[in-house]
């Protein structure tokens, strides 16, 4: 053993227990009593909890979007996930038009070599099939461990959107070779006629982002989506649930036994659209927008009763120069908000708080993650597993501030937010990385996680 966690309560999604923990070569060997070893590092956690790292599967790093590139990189960006107790990000890398995904892969995963701080996967982002030459890419994708795709059925004008036609393709072809297609659902057309016809009557401040995509606009793009993948047998992962209508539609679908999952980040369960009424509204600009309280109380129960099954951040930050773009007119405002630093303390604050349970809040951020999309070493605490570990302390009071985050943007929406309780130290596979505020790991420590097919 190299490594030895005494006294701790460790936190799976169905127990919690006392024991140590031992891990050697970054994984865990042993969970038990008493353990000693002469040479290991003995980490004291009595009083603390111990729980599994949170896999981020939503995040946009130095991504071209809105004009501009997202604020965090690859650097940056899994720096300050060390920070937060994520351990694992799944980026979502996104096709340009008319080229390969084997090929952007390949680039992504050079620059993470070099400079990520956690361990990270790819949903690699399909704009275009090529004539059908990305179908069949797709399968050495697979092979190569990427087993997830995403398609926005948005964002028409910004090329990424994909047609009913191509997503259905998508779905067949993600059934055929046991991956899963992840979607991003609102009514493009919708969004046009309500861009327009704002436009035209000079309501331009942010609320008309809200306004421009109310509830009825992403609830239509999430029926339809669930009507293909119901009516294909497919599986199908739904990004960033917002709204009540949509969010029952996926609840039906489970209960009818299709193979559907529901995402939903932080910012929509803190944040209303009251948000975009507020001076900085254009901060919280991001797509689909922050929805009414109706929503968020219907997000807020599908957690704790199992129609959510992960939060992820969608982090995708922009600088207050470029949020400023918009200041004028909501159309401007680059679509994002920080929160990769924020997933983890905020869930477990509400765990502490009595919102959810502890174990559900591990369930929804780590072990889900990795059932869902295949990280046969992710999780849990569990021997054989890598020792992605946070120490958690329920009586450490934190407030957020930018000054405070590890990452490369200038503000965030949780500025001021408090959390009782917060993470004291994260390991990445035995590896400490994060200790008291502080990052300790070093940029090009994250490795690919190979993720296995749902065949
Ligand atoms: O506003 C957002 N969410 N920006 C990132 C891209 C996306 O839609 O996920
Ligand atoms: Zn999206
Ligand atoms: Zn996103």
């Amino acid at each position: 053993m190299d490594l030895i966690i005494k006294n701790g309560t460790i936190i799976s999604p169905t127990e919690t227990y006392q024991a140590d923990i031992a891990v050697k070569d970054g994984v865990i060997v042993a969970i038990g009593k008493d353990f000693t070893e002469e040479g290991a590092t003995v980490i004291e956690a009595s009083g603390k909890l111990v729980l599994p790292g949170a896999i981020d599967v939503h995040t946009h790093l130095a991504m071209p979007f809105g004009g501009t590139v997202s604020a965090d990189g690859y650097l940056s960006g899994t720096r300050a996930a060390a920070c937060g107790g994520v351990t694992t990000v799944f980026d979502y890398p996104v096709q340009r038009k008319g080229k390969t995904i084997l090929g952007l892969i390949d680039e992504k995963k050079a620059i993470c070599e070099q400079e990520a701080c956690v361990d990270y996967a790819f949903h690699c982002c399909i704009t275009d099939l090529n004539d059908g030459e990305i179908l069949e890419e797709m399968e050495k994708a697979v092979a190569e461990g990427i087993t997830s795709f995403k398609c926005f059925m948005v964002y028409k004008k910004e090329g990424m959107m994909v047609d009913d036609g191509t997503f259905s393709k998508l779905l067949m072809r993600a059934k055929e070779i046991g991956a899963m297609i992840n979607v991003h659902a609102e009514n493009p057309d919708l969004i046009d006629l309500n861009i327009a016809k704002f436009k035209e009557e000079g309501k331009l401040s942010p609320w008309y982002h809200y306004m421009s995509r109310p509830e009825f606009v992403e609830a239509e793009a999430d029926k339809r989506a669930i009507h293909w993948a119901k009516n294909l047998e497919a599986s199908l992962y739904i990004v960033h649930m917002a709204d009540k209508e949509g969010l029952e539609a996926a609840i039906e679908a489970k209960k009818d036994g299709h193979d559907i999952y529901v995402e939903t980040c932080p910012q929509y369960l803190e944040f209303t659209n009251e948000v975009y009424k507020r001076e900085d509204g254009r901060n919280f600009v991001c797509s689909p927008p922050m929805k009414g309280k109706e929503s968020q109380d219907a997000l807020w129960k599908a957690l704790r009763t199992g129609g959510i099954d992960t939060v992820a951040t969608d982090h995708c930050p922009f600088q207050s120069y470029e949020k400023d773009w918009g200041k004028e007119d909501f159309t401007k405002i680059p679509n994002g908000c920080a929160g990769v630093e924020n997933l983890y303390p905020y869930i477990l604050a509400a765990a502490n708080s009595g919102k959810i349970s502890f174990n559900k809040a591990v369930e929804l951020c780590a072990s889900n993650p990795a059932k869902i999309f295949g990280c046969s070493q992710k999780g849990s605490i569990t021997v054989g597993k890598d020792a992605d570990l946070v120490i958690y302390d329920k009586d450490k009071d934190f407030t957020v501030s930018v000054n405070t985050m590890h990452s490369d943007y200038d503000h965030t929406i949780w500025e001021g937010k408090e959390f009782h309780g917060y993470p004291v130290m994260t390991f990445s596979r035995g590896q400490l990385v994060f200790e008291e505020g502080e990052f300790v790991g070093k940029p090009g420590w994250g490795k690919f996680v190979k993720r296995a097919s749902k065949k």
